[in-house]
């Protein structure tokens, strides 16, 4: 009989000629292994269309890594893993091919031990996810091992909340809830593990936490890159399934939930999952009011013609699509009443940046409030491509005169020298690996965060945006301003 060893597996790639498999889970799974944090006894299936064997692929593998790896591929490394890599030539979305890959599973599984351990990672698009789960489980889940099987889901999880619940029971009705690791890269981010740790480890801050010392919060992840190639997919898509869905809510979630009681992951994921719900608890009145969105257009100088939306690959001329959104969010509770969340993202940007601003209200006092009004304390959180905090506070200019300044703290985490924090696809598979789902969405986070993304959908659907709305590499639309100058407020932009 086989002992089950937990960290022994075999990670089973549909999609494994893909560009995620290529960018960022291979490279992940060569540096996990190099660090040693990898059992010897894993191995890696990937599967794909095209006809090639093992040796070819791994060939390709090794470009990828020398491509994508931010350090040398160490030669020793490679030829320990290499062997490891399998291509498995496949039509997922025929049954019969399921019986060949369970006996090629099953070989695997002797020549490397691992114990009947799978994780299978779906890096395919989400129509398939059916067919590929339901086929698993007719060929390839019987092992006599005491073994477990995980299912790993990469977004987008649905494009509504309709279908997002179809594909929810398809899959938990073969891996069930506790197997199934639906992928939100953004946790795996190293500032977002840091945010309940500088929330809830801190005297400084966590007393203040809420709506009377904090005027507003926000959420902005701004990218310079277009489309680029992924126009297919980005046209059924858009800004606002593709970052506020996920990953944006994400960081809400974990910037406004209360304390969890512990560390488990149960406890954590019902506290963001209760940030969520209170979203879509009471109707939003006026989108327009609220929302923002903006597609951008296209530049053209001496050099170089910067490609507008419509004129992207694989894009409509005509396309209505939001490459950019702006949004103002309240959450009613008991902590947060009266605080709005201002959330930014999209592409072809000013820069490529995360950052949480935490603004906190001002001091109106006799003392120091003479000529000007002094700038407010500020906290923010920068998740990347800095990763570290920063701390705006007053204080005297030195001097004769009595002049406040605002000075800061400024704390930055991987511009040390040996501080070289892993990415976030490391993270994540080492914990599908040892079975930890703290950093993974459960189904009710997907299921709450699309009950309030499908409202503004539903508001869209009536009304005509003016598309292209802003230039490449600026802030956004102009209407993205005065959603804030409304509230006398601005974006800060660093
Ligand atoms: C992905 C989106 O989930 O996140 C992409 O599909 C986006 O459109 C990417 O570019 C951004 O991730 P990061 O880690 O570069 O901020």
């Amino acid at each position: 009989m086989h002992i089950t060893n937990y960290s022994s597996c075999i990670m089973v790639i549909f999609g494994g000629t893909g560009d995620l498999a290529h960018r960022k889970l291979l490279p992940a799974i060569y540096n996990l292994y190099s660090q040693k944090k990898l059992s010897h006894n894993f191995a890696v299936v990937a599967i794909g269309r095209r006809a090639k064997t093992s040796d070819e692929y791994r060939e390709e593998v090794l470009d990828s890594l020398h491509a994508f790896l931010k350090f040398d591929v160490e030669k020793e490394v490679w030829n320990s893993i290499k062997n490891k890599i399998y291509y498995k030539e496949m039509d997922f979305s025929e049954g019969e091919s399921y019986q060949g890959l369970n006996i090629d599973l099953m070989e695997i599984d002797d020549r490397h031990n691992t114990c009947g351990n799978r994780m299978y990672y779906m890096a395919v698009a989400p129509e398939f996810f059916g067919t590929i789960v339901d086929n698993l489980k007719i060929n390839c889940m019987k092992s006599n091992y005491n073994a477990w099987n995980r299912v790993v889901i990469e977004k987008p999880f649905g494009r509504d909340l309709n279908s997002a619940r179809l594909l929810n029971n398809k899959i938990v009705e073969v891996f069930k809830e506790e197997n199934t690791y639906r992928i939100d890269h953004y946790l795996g981010k190293e500032m977002l593990q840091n945010i309940m740790v500088i929330r809830f480890a801190n005297m400084l801050f966590e007393p203040l936490w809420n709506n009377k010392f904090i005027d507003h919060i926000q959420i902005s992840s701004s990218e310079t890159v277009g489309v680029g190639g992924r126009g297919n997919y980005y046209e059924k898509s858009g800004a606002l399934r593709d970052m506020v869905q996920s990953h944006m809510l994400q960081l809400l979630s974990l910037i406004a939930m209360e304390p969890p009681n512990d560390l488990e992951t149960k406890s954590i994921r019902d506290e963001k999952v209760k940030v969520l719900k209170s979203l879509g608890r009471s109707k939003i009145a006026d989108i327009n009011e609220v929302i923002v969105r903006g597609q951008y257009g296209g530049l053209v100088d001496d050099s170089d013609e910067i490609l507008a939306y419509r004129n992207e690959n694989k894009v409509s001329e005509s396309s209505n699509t939001e490459t950019f959104v702006a949004l103002k969010v309240n959450i009613e509770n008991f902590r947060w009443s009266g605080v709005p969340f201002y959330i930014r993202t999209g592409k072809r940007m000013k820069k490529k940046s995360t950052e949480i601003v935490i603004q906190f209200k001002s001091l109106h006092n006799i003392l120091y409030f003479k000529e000007k009004e002094l700038l407010p304390n500020m906290l923010v959180i920068r998740v990347q491509p800095t990763e570290g905090v920063f701390f705006q506070f007053n204080a005297k200019e030195p001097g004769t005169q009595n002049n406040i300044i605002p000075v800061n703290m400024d704390f930055c985490q991987n511009c040390h020298i040996g501080i070289n924090s892993p990415e976030a696809y490391e993270r994540l598979l080492s914990d599908v690996i040892r079975g930890d789902a703290t950093l993974f969405a459960r189904w009710d986070e997907v299921e709450y965060s699309w009950r309030f993304v499908d409202q503004i959908f539903e508001a869209w659907e009536d009304t005509n945006p003016q598309f292209p709305n802003y230039k490449p590499w600026t802030w956004g639309p102009k209407e993205s301003d005065d959603l804030l100058k409304k509230d006398n407020r601005s974006w800060i932009n660093f």
